[in-house]
């Protein structure tokens, strides 16, 4: 869908983030021609810096960050020119008058705050005293969205005092991913699968998000939040959510973040012994995560695995496994789905027939898997074989298409005016709800993590919490 001219003025315009995802994704989207030439990126932060040496900022940024084409150099140079930079101070009250002056009254304007939290307040009440909110613009804000429910409803209130809800776009940009988008055609653009998506059928989820890297250069931020804050409280809920959500009846915003709340605050509280936290250790390669984050103490985990019930009436029973975690011997997202075992078999001497299992594989290599059942066609009698029927997107769209970028979408999306891909402010907040006490009663105890060794699958406890229900993990990495 092309989109309409368009201000945007990205905060912490040199910023990692910024660098790496935001500006590269608006890059690819000018390269495919989905932003149109009246389009402007106006960066700022706290540095003054000349227009120019922001374009060559950029420069660099997008020669590092995307993939070398025949093309990209002439284009580059025509992106650069969409470019301007004016530094504000986002905790005084410098620079705003030049930025709103440099705002066109006429075209979709958007803030896109790439900056710590605690600038949020600020820099929407700068924007508002300036004239610059107005009821059309959008504000979008970054994670972390607090540490608990507490800093999430104070940064509700900060964004709400001036801006509407309906102008606030939260990211979580594994909403942004294609293949966590296609969960939702998968369920709701096929009717093989929904009528068996419920707990007659399936026997349990299991939602995986492992990562090889550590906590490179993160150290700081990471060992005030671990693994709970940082992934499960938003990217894990999320997969959850559009894992167990009831149909929406419309693709629109409000219809499928109704039907997300409603399984967030259907999740029951998860007692300490449904929880496996670990914390990777030294080994004969390197460092572990205390020598790490410099602190021999630290009780904050790099790995959680956690058995959650949705508690209504379609997963009633249903245990969904989550597992997230650091210098994992992969990187893989997935969600399984195991249906229940054939409830009889016909067959003599072939042993247990093992219910289908639907893998699908968020990355890398995005695809479809169906653990099926059919007969061993060697000779010797009749036997059963497990196959895959497999499917990889990449194999089955053509090499030719280059999945977009999370950032790409979700920034083109708020330019389309589109929240479908966003928190909403009651989500974010419901998901701390839960989250909160989780926490509390592991910092009550003083609970330690388990060590686990590097380039494993976390710790033991964490295979212990399927073993004891007569389950088993996936194996990380196939
Ligand atoms: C971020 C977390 O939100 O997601 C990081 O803060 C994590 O700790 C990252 O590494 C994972 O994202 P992706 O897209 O690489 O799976």
């Amino acid at each position: 869908i092309p989109v309409n001219a368009f201000d945007l003025v990205l905060f912490g315009a040199t910023g990692d983030l910024a660098r790496r995802k935001i500006l590269p994704g608006l890059f690819h989207r000018y390269e495919v021609g989905q932003m149109p030439e009246e389009a402007r990126i106006i960066g700022s932060a706290r540095t003054e810096l000349s227009t120019e040496a922001f374009r060559a900022d950029v420069r660099q940024a997008i020669e590092e960050f995307t993939p070398e084409t025949p093309t990209r150099a002439a284009v580059l140079e025509r992106f650069l020119l969409k470019l301007d930079y004016v530094a504000v101070d986002a905790r005084g009250d410098a620079g705003w008058q030049a930025l709103a002056a440099m705002l066109r009254p006429d075209v979709v304007r958007a803030f896109y705050l790439s900056v710590g939290p605690s600038l949020f307040a600020g820099i929407a009440r700068q924007l508002d005293c300036h004239g610059m909110a107005t009821p059309e613009a959008r504000i979008v804000v970054e994670k972390p969205f607090g540490r608990d429910l507490e800093t999430a409803r104070a940064l509700n209130a900060g964004l709400r005092a001036c801006f509407e809800e309906h102008q606030i776009y939260r990211i979580d940009h594994y909403l942004g991913k294609e293949t966590v988008q296609n969960l939702m055609a998968l369920r709701f653009a096929n009717s093989l699968f929904e009528p068996l998506w419920n707990a007659t059928h399936i026997d349990h989820v299991q939602i995986t998000v492992a990562e090889s890297l550590g906590i490179e250069g993160r150290e700081a931020y990471y060992d005030q939040s671990g693994a709970m804050r940082d992934m499960v409280q938003n990217h894990l809920v999320q997969l959850l959510c559009l894992t167990a959500m009831e149909p929406p009846s419309k693709f629109t915003p409000n219809a499928v973040r109704d039907e997300k709340v409603k399984v967030i605050e259907a999740l029951d509280p998860v007692p300490p012994g449904d929880i496996a936290r670990g914390q990777y250790r030294a080994d004969k390669g390197g460092d572990g995560y205390l020598d790490h984050v410099g602190d021999a103490q630290s009780r904050t985990e790099s790995f959680i695995a956690l058995k959650v019930h949705v508690a209504n009436w379609r997963w009633a029973g249903v245990p969904f496994y989550l597992r997230t975690g650091k210098r994992l011997r992969a990187r893989v997202s997935e969600i399984v789905v195991q249906f229940r075992d054939p409830p009889h078999s016909i067959f003599p001497n072939v042993g247990p027939i093992h219910g289908n299992k639907l893998i699908i594989r968020l990355q890398p290599d995005e695809g479809i898997t169906l653990r099926t059942t059919i007969k061993d066609p060697g000779p010797g009698g009749f036997r059963l074989a497990e196959v895959p029927l497999d499917m990889s997107f990449a194999e089955a769209l053509g090499g030719d298409v280059r999945p977009q970028d999370a950032y790409e979408r979700l920034v083109m999306d708020v330019i389309r005016g589109d929240q479908t891909l966003f928190m909403r402010g009651d989500e974010a907040e419901a998901a701390w709800a839960w989250v909160d006490p989780i926490i509390a009663e592991w910092e009550k105890n003083r609970d330690r993590p388990y060590p686990y060794d590097q380039g494993s699958s976390g710790p033991e406890e964490a295979l212990m919490l399927l073993h004891r229900d007569g389950r088993r993990w996936r194996q990380i990495g196939g």
